[in-house]
């Protein structure tokens, strides 16, 4: 056997949370110098069966062998000494962002070092970080303080700092979910990079499955707590066989497109642009019954433009008409009592709240809390919307009363928009609904929107995935570096159009 490969070997973990068996009976095992993607619907138990291996589900029952020996990973330092490490999907909390790149890189050896000597070299802290971003060929400067940089860079440093001392397996939760696609093929060199050069065995968990097929050697699907699939990645491994096997029934990821009539203008935005300038000019509107589209790449604007109109982001000129009046949106209160509604991209911290069970955030109450209103709730009836809705969009818990943050994070989100979704309002504005959820539920929150647009609601829809946009918008506009680029009809247009016109281009 080659000195440096390094096995894992999982046999019949189980682990128990109240009311949810989240994993039951599982076996994985993996070599290093492997790319493995874990796929499964959300709430499969993917994230649990990972932490598992990073030694941060210490109650799991069953056995582990690393190299063939059997190892009790019952916290995360025995995991990284066991050279496993693992980057969560929230990147933004894993950093101390005022310090610098190179403080973050070599965090351990700072504070180890600190203990022996009385004093630390900056300048070799400097230069050490220095040469492990080279080797990644990760172009960051080091010196930046790491709440100046992008969400891409911060997993940058978070992939340096993990891989930075002996690291033989790499485990990546969910990394692509807010990166574009430039970013991502990126983070896919570097991937390739750590495989080949350093034989690290990566673990990446994604719902985005045709993007796993250009990078990963093989593939455990999770249904239900189980693994119930591996496969090697070849030619004929199809994305709806796997989808088959996540969700139990065939199924192709096209969308029926249901015909509305589109009815009276709803919204006219005029000359729209933000105080921090990310959005510029920006004149649109919105019909009755009609899902209009704003596509754009990541950084293009759209989020920004969504909290403008929401009131969540400050406006320096424009005006915004709802059923041909002009109305004020200057916070997001107000723009909740002209029936308004907005589904925010940063769902975990601005969509939900956490510490609230599943029915509180389902419910009208929740809405009201979020615009500091307080109102009489009928609790029964509260209860009945919930748990209709949990069915609805098949949000996975074992009651409506489990507070938010025990669900997966594909659950997390499948509240966030259900909570919008079941408000009453004119219009809807949609950040990215769909990411991070599995496809199953992709399906049922695109039914969802064209109920609302069935029932004469207007609905703003903004993607930089341009599958989503031709499958569900009337109308697309495609921003790009804050301005709109142009305004396509979707019937009559296609992928190409909208990247040529998202990347800059003029016809
Ligand atoms: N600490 C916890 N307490 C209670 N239930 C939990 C806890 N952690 C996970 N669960 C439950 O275990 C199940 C598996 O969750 P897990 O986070 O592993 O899913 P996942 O496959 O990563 O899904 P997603 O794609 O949505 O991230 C879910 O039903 C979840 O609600
Ligand atoms: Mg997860």
């Amino acid at each position: 056997m080659d000195m440096n490969a390094h096995s894992i070997e999982m046999k019949g973990i189980s682990i128990e949370f109240p009311g949810v068996k989240a994993l039951s009976d599982v076996d994985f095992s993996m070599a290093s110098g492997e790319i493995r993607a874990v796929v499964g619907a959300n709430g499969a138990g993917k994230s649990t069966l990972m932490k598992v291996l990073a030694g941060a589900n210490a109650g799991y029952t069953g056995s582990i062998f690393m190299d063939g020996e059997a190892k009790e990973l019952r916290d995360p330092r025995t995991a990284k000494l066991l050279g496993i490490e693992i980057v969560y999907k929230e990147v933004d909390t894993a950093l101390f962002p005022y310090l610098s790149v190179a403080e973050n890189i070599m965090f351990n050896t700072l504070v180890t070092g600190m203990k022996g000597k009385a004093f630390v070299s900056w300048s070799s802290v400097r230069k050490s970080a220095r040469e492990i971003l080279e080797r990644l060929k990760m172009d960051i400067d080091v010196s930046r303080k790491a709440s100046s940089l992008t969400l891409a860079e911060k997993q940058m440093v978070l992939i340096a700092r993990a891989v930075r001392e002996r690291c033989n397996f790499l485990i990546l939760d969910e990394p692509t979910a807010p990166l574009s696609l430039g970013e991502v093929e990126k983070l896919f060199r570097i991937v390739r990079g750590l495989k080949e050069k350093l034989g690290v065995g990566v673990i990446f968990i994604s719902h985005r499955l045709p993007k796993l097929f250009q990078i990963c050697d093989s593939l455990t699907v999770m249904k239900d707590g189980k693994v119930v699939a591996n496969r090697s990645v070849d030619a004929e491994l199809k994305t709806k066989d796997i989808v088959n096997l996540m969700l139990g029934r065939s199924f192709e990821e096209n969308f029926p497109k249901v015909e509305v009539p589109i009815g009276e203008l709803a919204l006219q935005a005029k000359g729209l642009c933000d105080e921090a300038g990310r959005v510029k000019e920006a004149s649109f509107t919105v019909r009755s019954g009609e899902i209009m589209g704003i596509c754009g790449l990541v950084g293009a604007g759209k989020t920004e433009l969504c909290k403008l109109l929401f009131g969540a982001e400050r406006k320096k000129s424009g005006t915004i008409e709802l059923a041909g009046k002009l109305i004020d949106v200057s916070s997001p209160t107000r723009a909740v009592r002209h029936r308004l509604a907005l589904v925010p991209e940063e769902r975990r911290k601005e969509g939900v709240l956490v510490s609230e069970p599943v029915y509180f955030n389902l419910s009208a109450a929740c809405l009201g809390k979020f615009c500091s209103k307080l109102s009489f709730v009928k609790k029964r009836l509260e209860l009945e919307n919930a748990t209709k809705l949990v069915a609805q969009l098949g949000i996975k818990t074992p009651s409506v009363q489990q507070r938010v943050k025990l669900l997966s994070g594909g659950n997390q989100q499948k509240v966030a928009v259900g909570k919008w979704l079941a408000s009453d309002s004119l219009l809807y504005i949609l950040d990215e609904p769909t990411k991070g959820v599995d496809v199953g539920a992709k399906r049922d929150i695109f039914q969802l929107i064209q109920g609302l647009a069935a029932h004469g609601r207007a609905v703003l829809y903004a993607s930089s995935e341009i599958a989503e946009i031709l499958a569900i918008t009337n109308r697309v506009y495609v921003m790009y570096n804050g301005r709109f680029a142009a305004e396509l009809a979707t019937k009559e247009t296609s992928e190409e159009d909208i990247l040529f016109y998202a990347t800059g281009g003029d016809k």
